[in-house]
């Protein structure tokens, strides 16, 4: 029986910061159903509330009105729910400390595992995480952070989620520190996790011709609002909002070509 219970399942979810004259409202009423196995990415302009919404699915705050539940329970430890949701964000030098090997990051990254692995296991799994990502575990031996450029620490990103094989990965904009060539191949990576670890995948960008590349549905956010949804040929050739016609007149040219008309 496939497991019919969304991963993510939000009901009129409002999130706000501040209050009086200076309240804002980052997340403002929003529904939805993520289901196991999908490819959901979040598009809108800066601002739009992205990043706050999958901050909420990563636990990492909570709704201010509304229910938002993972898995049908609500997220109550974030610890218990590191072990099944991980995350890769914009910037991959602040996921990693500048003073410790990168293989001994990686291996580290076991430390919030229920799954009690032993280390030469650990090492295997960080062994094929590499690999998955075609890095020979001997060119990182050694290495530093500082060492390495800003696309190969997103790869490093990649590989932790290869090794850790989470069910859920959250990826906030994880493609717009690199050059077209490593984005292409972010995307792939993305695609591989889905087809070949079945994670469920949320990946949040400004570029909604990545997102019809990688996805299986589109939300698109205006304003804390998901202002359209759908299948992505669905919301690209029949847009309903006006938002989504701009994000289209938006895309750069490069990405223009993965969109079939
Ligand atoms: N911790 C916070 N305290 C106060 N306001 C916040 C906080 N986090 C986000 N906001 C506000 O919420 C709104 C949505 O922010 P969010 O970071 O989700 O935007 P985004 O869509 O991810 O934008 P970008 O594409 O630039 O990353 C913005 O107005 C932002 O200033
Ligand atoms: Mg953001």
């Amino acid at each position: 029986m496939p497991n019919e219970t969304p991963i993510f399942s939000a009901k009129n979810v409002v999130r706000t910061f501040g209050s009086g004259k200076k309240l804002v409202t980052a997340v403002d009423d929003v529904s939805f159903d993520i289901a196991d196995g999908e490819i959901v990415s979040i598009v809108g302009g800066s601002g739009c509330g992205k990043s706050v919404l999958a901050k909420i699915m990563l636990g990492l705050y909570e709704p201010s009105k509304g229910s938002f539940q993972y898995e049908g329970h609500k997220i109550t430890n974030q610890k218990d729910h590191w072990d099944e949701v991980q995350f890769i964000f914009q910037d991959p030098f602040s996921c990693f400390n500048q003073f410790f090997t990168i293989r001994s990051q990686l291996e580290a990254a076991f430390k919030i595992k229920k799954e009690k692995l032993t280390p030469q296991q650990i090492s295997d799994r960080v062994d094929a995480g590499l690999m998955a990502v075609n890095v020979a575990p001997k060119d990182i031996e050694g290495k530093y952070p500082f060492e390495l450029s800003g696309g190969q620490m997103q790869r490093m990103l990649l590989a932790r989620i290869f090794a850790l094989r989470p069910k859920v990965l959250i990826a906030d904009e994880p493609t717009s520190m690199v050059d077209a060539c490593v984005r292409a191949n972010i995307l792939d990576y993305l695609m591989k996790l889905k087809e070949e670890l079945q994670m469920t995948i949320i990946f949040v960008t400004h570029d909604i011709g990545l997102a019809y590349y990688v996805s299986d549905r589109l939300f698109i956010m205006h304003e804390g609002k998901i202002v359209d949804q759908g299948k992505p040929d669905d919301v690209i050739l029949k847009p309903t909002s006006p938002v989504t016609v701009q994000l289209l007149e938006d895309i750069p040219e490069i990405h223009k070509e993965w969109i079939k008309r």
